[in-house]
């Protein structure tokens, strides 16, 4: 049949031509719903500056802001051997780092899965047991023939824990999924000493780090530049230096030794940002999320943009709009109903599909979900994608933004870490654009003043670097905690 009248135009990656009225119309709505503009981001902001210094405060107030007794810079002049763990999302992380001074460092490291039902265990010694034994197998590995000593271990316990010292950390909450009974309320660090004494493992924990903490002070071990450690991963954390006199919730419980105008490193916690839903521009999908959560009312600001949750949001808008009868219609969406089916790599993969007909779109939602899907379905797929990885890169600065006025920072690199930072498609330009649209600064990204940098490993290196610097503490006759109260 010949065609008649002008030719249509081809259609283009990501092109809407083909999307019909009713579809163009969702996405639309779906763009206001995601979008975050520079003002708002500028009131976000705004508000969390206040938040933070609630947090310092003796009254306190929704973000923890709590002082990790790191009270010196490193300098890179470090050294010695440690043990470092990172209890991660799904991988316990053992390393062997030698410092070696100069900013140079060597490391070994192995991996062990963590299973599953550990996430939600009813007996917590089912967790403290496994991390017990993995690190019997390394140390056997590393060491055949045993040690004279026991070995110092800097523990990176990824989760909120109120600290007196450095090597105490009593659990606030669980986060990211993870729910143990029995922990929360309860110091860790004896819970894995004794599990490490019961297993007649030579290793002892020296020093419990927050990973931002870690991050922060790995970067800054080789970068003087470094005044933030940043996590965008599965959950998402900052922590700086503040002035240990404007830390007003310390006063009258310091030693002496402790220099009150010296540094004092301060793991933020601001997963826990508006939880009085002040300011975040929520949508229905936020709400059920956080619903359905083990921890309804917590986290607020970590479950709009953190990579545990973002597959979340996807798949809830999806359900939505089939329940609309706009997308997928006949359709069988029984896997789309499985809570927490997709994470955020489904999203990253959508994102980077490079065909102009979505076809990895297309394979991935016949593999992964048992959905066929229209041309014009991949193309609002590919636009959600894109607004909530947009809107989680751009949220995810107003915390950076907050920490800079804080602390007054003008020019410094904040250094990041994280599977979202590292692996999602576009976040690091996207967030890069967000703190110039939070500080009007109009610059091509290389001339930014507060730079987003890839970080050192935090809790390799940085665990190490802290028990090193806490060593350094001790042998002076300086305090690594507070006052006994
Ligand atoms: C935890 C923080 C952690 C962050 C990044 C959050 O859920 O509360 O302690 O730093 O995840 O891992």
């Amino acid at each position: 049949m010949v065609h008649l009248g002008p030719k249509k135009p081809p259609s283009r990656k990501g092109s809407m031509v083909d999307v019909p009225k009713n579809l163009m119309q969702e996405i639309a709505k779906l763009e206001a719903l995601f979008t975050v503009d520079a003002p708002k981001l500028k009131a976000i902001t705004d508000h969390f500056v206040t938040e933070l210094t609630k947090g310092l405060s003796k009254k306190g107030g929704n973000i923890p802001m709590i002082p990790a007794w790191v009270m010196d810079y490193p300098d890179g002049s470090e050294t010695g051997d440690y043990i470092a763990i990172d209890l991660g999302g799904t991988n316990l992380r053992v390393v062997l780092v030698s410092l070696l001074g100069d900013g140079k460092f060597d490391v070994s490291q192995s991996k062990y899965r963590i299973p599953s039902y550990i996430r939600t265990t009813k007996n917590h010694q089912d967790l403290w047991d496994f991390i017990a034994v993995s690190l019997s197998n390394f140390y056997k590995e590393t060491f055949p023939d045993g040690t004279t000593e026991k070995i110092p271990l800097g523990f990176t316990f990824s989760y909120p824990c109120s600290q007196t010292s450095i090597d105490t950390g009593v659990l606030q909450r669980w986060t990211k999924g993870f729910d143990i009974d029995g922990v929360e309320g309860h110091d860790v660090v004896p819970m894995l000493n004794n599990a490490l004494k019961q297993h007649d493992v030579p290793i002892e924990v020296f020093a419990l780090i927050n990973d931002t903490t870690g991050t922060l002070v790995a970067s800054r071990y080789t970068d003087p530049q470094a005044e933030m450690g940043l996590i965008f991963g599965t959950g998402c954390n900052g922590a700086y230096y503040e002035k240990v006199n404007a830390i007003p919730k310390l006063e009258g419980k310091l030693d002496p030794t402790v220099d009150l105008n010296g540094p004092m490193a301060i793991n933020c916690e601001y997963g826990s940002f508006d939880n009085e839903h002040l300011v975040l521009p929520r949508t229905k999908y936020d709400i059920i999320i956080d619903r359905d959560s083990p921890r309804p009312g917590q986290q607020a600001f970590e479950k709009m943009i953190s990579g545990y949750y973002l597959g979340e949001v996807f798949r809830l808008v999806l359900l939505d709009l089939h329940a609309q009868r706009l997308v997928f219609e006949g359709q069988d969406l029984r896997d789309l109903q499985e809570a927490f089916k997709l994470d955020a790599s489904f999203l990253a993969t959508i994102e980077e599909d490079p065909f102009e007909n979505l076809n990895d779109v297309e394979d991935l939602f016949t593999d992964v979900l048992g959905i066929s899907t229209t041309d014009p379905e991949r193309r609002l797929i590919r636009r959600l994608a894109e607004l909530i990885g947009t809107r989680a890169s751009r949220l995810s600065v107003c915390g950076v933004a907050a920490l800079a006025k804080k602390a007054n920072l003008k020019v410094c690199h904040a250094a990041a870490d994280g599977s979202v930072f590292n692996k999602y498609p576009n976040f690091q330009e996207r967030a890069a654009q967000g703190l110039d649209d939070i500080f009007d600064w109009n610059l091509p990204i290389d001339q930014h003043p507060i730079k987003l940098v890839a970080a050192e490993d935090g809790s390799g290196v940085g665990a190490a670097v802290v028990a090193a610097l806490t060593a350094k503490r001790i042998a002076a006759g300086k305090a690594v905690g507070q006052l006994e109260a």
